[in-house]
């Protein structure tokens, strides 16, 4: 399991590879995950039946390559991430499914994709069983249910409760069943997210409401998924996760199924962040360090276009300096840190809402490298060209090696595309 973390506000290396040279061979800013901490946190998983890595955390393909080897499957939510899963190595037609697209609407280029290599669908909308059973008669479906409770780090990422967008609710189960029938869709199994980054106890309750819905549903049912919302530490104080608890609330849900059902049920869990946050590091060099009235800021070569999670919701990064002249022991000082963007809220150090805060960093000088820590999930992914900015290296760490697995964007990456017309 995931140990209690101290973070420290110094770093050379990463798992033995020093951050300068990192930031010499590939530039800045780059992305460098640590291969060892994925399969370090696939492994904690081992006693669910399936653990189904959700790519919208990390997709680069080396990453899902190196999930692969690991033993995880995929679950995908568009055309292009069950490419990405092709294009790692995961194969269709196998039995539990490489590949599960869950999403709740089907765009026509996915539709044709799923129909075409027999993706495992899971539904979050009704409509989307009389699509697929229009397409694709005969097939098994899952059913993504929204319990009618959610909870996340954020409200931007709660996915259950009548605010939310996501899944089936949860009373409307039998007229999915008649849709289903109505194509010769079997129902075979169901899935409850309830939210990312939230915490054990709500997690717990999803254990009842998937039984509760299963039991309507009855002896079709072969998989019970416990969705992902696994949480990761980002601060020093934060507990880890109980994983051996949480595992026996799954298991004595799916024991009690199985005895009512009489036929064994597959446990998959699907976790995003806990498998790729923690990984990921963010490299980035202090361009500039300025005092603004009351405020030091140490503004860096990354900004929103690289890592969104502080713009977005607040999140908190754990950071620390690679000076020039290493020392172990700085005297520590309370900084803004920022980065390149042409916009205010372009701040790493923020609460949600928008409010700028202050941390205690080392005294650095414009050179130094500033790391930004456990970007491995939701990060590159999430990046885009604002203000024309390339998109970031990317870098897997190997048995002690550096891989280049994304170089970082060009001009003509950036502008590819566009024309001008005649
Ligand atoms: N399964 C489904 C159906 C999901 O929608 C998600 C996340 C996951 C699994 C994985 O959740 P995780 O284990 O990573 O919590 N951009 C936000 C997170 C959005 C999560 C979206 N869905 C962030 O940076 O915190």
């Amino acid at each position: 399991m995931s140990a209690v973390q101290t973070f420290s506000t110094v770093r050379t290396e990463i798992n033995g590879t020093s951050v300068q040279n990192l930031a010499h061979s590939f530039g800045t800013p780059t992305y460098v995950y640590d291969a060892a901490k994925i399969a370090e946190r696939i492994a904690d998983l081992h006693a669910f039946d399936v653990v189904r890595y959700a790519q919208k955390a990390n997709s680069n393909l080396a990453v899902l390559d190196w999930v692969r080897r690991q033993g995880a499957v995929v679950d995908a939510v568009s055309a292009f991430e069950i490419q990405r899963a092709f294009a790692a190595g995961y194969v269709d037609g196998k039995e539990p499914a490489e590949i599960v697209y869950t999403a709740d609407i089907f765009d026509t280029p996915t539709l044709d994709l799923l129909v075409k290599h027999d993706i495992h669908v899971n539904c979050g909308s009704p409509t989307m069983i009389d699509q697929y059973g229009e397409r694709a008669p005969g097939r098994n479906i899952t059913l993504r249910i929204n319990p009618g409770f959610g909870h996340g780090h954020s409200q931007k990422t709660n996915t259950g409760g009548e605010q939310s967008k996501h899944g089936i609710w949860h009373d409307q189960v039998d007229d999915c069943l008649v849709r289903a029938d109505r194509n010769g869709l079997a129902v075979t199994g169901l899935h409850m997210h309830i939210g990312s980054g939230t915490d054990l106890d709500h997690l717990a309750q999803v254990c009842s409401a998937l039984e509760t819905t299963a039991r309507g549903i009855g002896r079709s049912i072969t998989t019970i998924s416990a969705g992902g919302g696994l949480p990761t530490l980002y601060r020093g104080d934060e507990q880890p996760v109980d994983l051996a608890r949480y595992y026996e609330l799954w298991d004595a849900t799916r024991k009690r199924l199985e005895g009512e059902f009489g036929h064994k049920i597959s446990l998959e869990i699907e976790p995003g962040r806990y498998l790729a946050a923690e990984c990921g590091y963010l490299i980035t060099e202090i361009r500039a360090i300025k005092q603004m009235g009351k405020n030091l800021f140490y503004l860096v070569d990354a900004g929103f276009n690289n890592l969104a999670r502080p713009i977005l919701y607040g999140a908190y990064h754990p950071m620390s300096i690679c000076a020039h002249e290493a020392n172990p022991d700085p005297k520590l000082q309370d900084v803004v840190v920022g980065g390149p963007l042409c916009e205010s809220g372009d701040i790493f150090t923020q609460e949600e809402g928008g409010f700028v805060a202050s941390r205690s960093l080392p005294v650095a000088a414009v050179g130094d490298f500033l790391v930004i820590e456990c970007a491995g999930a939701y990060g590159f992914v999430m990046s885009s060209n604002y203000n024309s900015k390339p998109m970031a290296a990317e870098v897997l760490l190997r048995d002690g090696k550096p891989h280049l697995v994304r170089a970082r964007q060009t001009f003509q990456d950036v502008i590819r595309g566009e024309s001008i017309p005649e």
